[in-house]
């Protein structure tokens, strides 16, 4: 595996393979990796004829008063797990190469930024559509892996793929998760024990709203105030709890009939099923997770 650090010479190495006819699979991450990540490598290794990861903590997503500067790095570490797993390539530029003095742009993607994590993290969205539309142009990949986990942040660089004319496809891989069923994330690392054993209330919560909603229950406000109970029994806060259209991220007025299995031939992706989105805090970290219900 070949380490790259700087971006000018990262790009024009990546030009060269594209031109040579390689197929390019690409991870964009921010480092201290877990099993979600390596999910998505191996998959970007298995579809590609070169499989490139980045790590980067991108200061540009982190508001004034987040975790950008105790974010877990362990370089080192991270770099021995992808060598296992035969990437080749690691582009992992310096905190400053990316935005140079005076830099000023920024990539919105209105409408889908605005809400469920957008109104508690204002401008955090534009962080992570701008950075990964910077890596996309250096990397120029034909596939990029992103995880279900960060559902809205994949929702919103599918948008802004097609919106500015990326040549590349956007594969979205589930969730992966501990045993006892929480998400897995860089920041459960922060998590004291008894605030791990508390954060289960998250899944927990999903679970039982998957149940019902499979069992029949269409009261959206009974299931929406269902799930807020159990979430504000164990954790510190809850930012939201929202049950929305997957594709649109726009909240649905009534559960969706279950439809006739297997889908109808023309339906739509994300037609009849349901997004259920969550965020809340365990102590001082914060915590998001979903699940994709189908009726
Ligand atoms: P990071 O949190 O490091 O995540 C990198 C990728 O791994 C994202 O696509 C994320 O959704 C995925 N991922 C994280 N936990 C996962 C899990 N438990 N199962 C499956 N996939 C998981 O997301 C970012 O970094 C940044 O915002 C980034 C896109 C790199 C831009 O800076």
């Amino acid at each position: 595996m070949k380490i790259i650090r700087n971006p000018k010479i990262f790009q024009r190495l990546m030009d060269r393979l594209r031109r040579r006819g390689k197929t390019i699979g690409f991870v964009p991450t921010m480092g201290a990796l877990h099993e979600g990540h390596l999910s998505l490598v191996r998959r970007a290794r298995k579809e590609n004829r070169v499989a490139i990861v980045s790590i980067f903590v991108n200061p540009l997503q982190f508001g004034p008063k987040e975790d950008f500067r105790r974010y877990p790095r362990n370089l080192s570490r991270d770099r021995a797990l992808l060598r296992r797993e035969k990437v080749d390539y690691l582009f992992a530029p310096p905190a400053g190469s990316l935005y140079s003095a005076g830099y000023q742009t920024l990539v919105e993607v209105a409408g889908l930024s605005r809400v469920l994590c957008g109104k508690f993290r204002p401008g955090h969205f534009w962080g992570v559509a701008t950075v990964v539309a910077k890596l996309f142009n250096l990397a120029k990949p034909h596939r990029v892996y992103f995880g279900a986990k960060d559902y809205q942040q994949a929702v919103i660089i599918q948008r802004m793929a097609r919106d500015l004319d990326f040549d590349v496809e956007v594969k979205v891989l589930p969730t992966v998760r501990d045993r006892d069923g929480l998400a897995l994330s860089s920041r459960n690392a922060y998590l004291l024990p008894s605030e791990r054993q508390r954060a289960l209330a998250i899944p927990h919560s999903l679970a039982w709203a998957k149940i019902e909603v499979q069992g029949g229950n269409r009261n959206l406000r009974l299931l929406r105030t269902g799930v807020l109970r159990r979430l504000r029994s164990e954790l510190d806060r809850v930012d939201y709890v929202e049950f929305m259209e997957p594709d649109t991220l726009q909240p649905i007025k009534k559960i969706p009939s279950p439809q006739p299995s297997p889908p109808r031939r023309g339906r739509g992706k994300g037609e009849g099923v349901v997004l259920l989105a969550v965020a809340g805090w365990a102590g001082k970290t914060r915590l998001i997770d979903n699940a994709i219900i189908t009726p």
